[in-house]
């Protein structure tokens, strides 16, 4: 029941209609019996100092930042966890003592189904398929787990380039490199690679048939990790299955960011039988449709 003492979680975006993460947070909350709600608002670029001002006076528990504000929201936070620094996005904000902080939880969220599977990627070399947001978080996510090479593959090659310096030398990684998006080139990169990670918009409904390669370059020995989870199984899995591979899918990223952020606003912890649930809850809300 809502009363005086419920306090208020929330997510700021532009567009934050087809977000999960309401369902996801009130669920938990629910769940765990915690007197917070978890809110959707639709924030324009040029209102959001005074939407973070706002949620500040109103001492909101945290939210969580999403497209297009990820970068624009860091210089209205008082302070920055190391990672949202050195990532420069912040994906969850937590309100405290009348501060609020910036952290991210995306890479964390990308490494916990790799994490899950038995994953090791030290020593191994991994492809990555864009270079927006996303792909800077999985980049920094990657080099937790000690891996030997990276390349980046996008359609703007000056994306990938930027994306190449960041990783030498903010991140003090130099095997890396960029790759023209062309077959013979990729199908080289993936000969040796353990794992390929689809960062870029390409699958998302309604276009759920497009791949982000030929997908006749993918062999069994491969991971293939799609962050698209709308469709959940996307046409890029689809194929991966075909060649051999293992799929992973892009909801488990969203389940770990979303419960890490839970996890930094109520201190509570979430248990394996609830992660299975809220999968089985968020699978079907989405499963044939934006
Ligand atoms: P996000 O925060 O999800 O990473 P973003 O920063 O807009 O979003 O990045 C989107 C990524 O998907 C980019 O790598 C983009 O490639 P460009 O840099 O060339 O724009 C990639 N992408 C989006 N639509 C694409 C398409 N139709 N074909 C190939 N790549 C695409």
């Amino acid at each position: 029941m809502v009363d005086a003492t419920t306090r208020l979680l929330g997510i700021i975006g532009d567009p934050v209609e087809h977000s999960l993460s309401p369902q996801l947070h009130n669920y938990l909350l629910n769940k765990l019996n915690l007197n917070f709600r978890y809110l959707a608002f639709r924030v324009s670029p040029q209102n959001l100092p005074q939407a973070v001002a706002g949620l500040k006076a109103l001492e909101v528990a945290g939210f969580n930042v999403t497209v297009p504000h990820k970068q624009a929201v860091l210089p209205l936070l008082d302070e920055l966890s190391p990672e949202a620094q050195t990532l420069g996005a912040v994906n969850t904000v937590v309100y405290r003592d009348g501060k609020l902080s910036g952290h991210n939880t995306d890479w964390i969220g990308f490494l916990q189904p790799l994490d899950q599977r038995g994953v090791d990627l030290s020593g191994r070399r991994v492809v990555i398929l864009g270079a927006g947001g996303a792909a800077w978080g999985v980049a920094f996510a990657l080099l937790k787990r000690d891996i030997a090479h990276l390349t980046v593959i996008n359609r703007t090659p000056s994306k990938a380039e930027d994306l190449v310096m960041h990783v030498k030398h903010n991140l003090g990684f130099d095997h890396v490199e960029s790759m023209a998006l062309e077959a013979g080139l990729i199908r080289n990169a993936l000969q040796q690679a353990h794992l390929l990670v689809n960062a870029t918009a390409v699958g998302l409904w309604p276009e759920i048939d497009r791949t982000p390669l030929d997908s006749d370059v993918l062999h069994s020995d491969l991971i293939v990790y799609d962050l698209v989870y709308n469709p959940l199984e996307t046409a890029l899995l689809k194929a991966a299955k075909r060649a051999g591979a293992q799929p992973v899918d892009g909801l488990g990223m969203l389940i770990a960011q979303g419960v890490a952020a839970f996890e930094l606003w109520t201190g509570a912890s979430v248990s394996k039988t609830h992660l299975l649930e809220l999968r089985q809850l968020l699978f079907s809300d989405q499963n044939g449709g934006p």
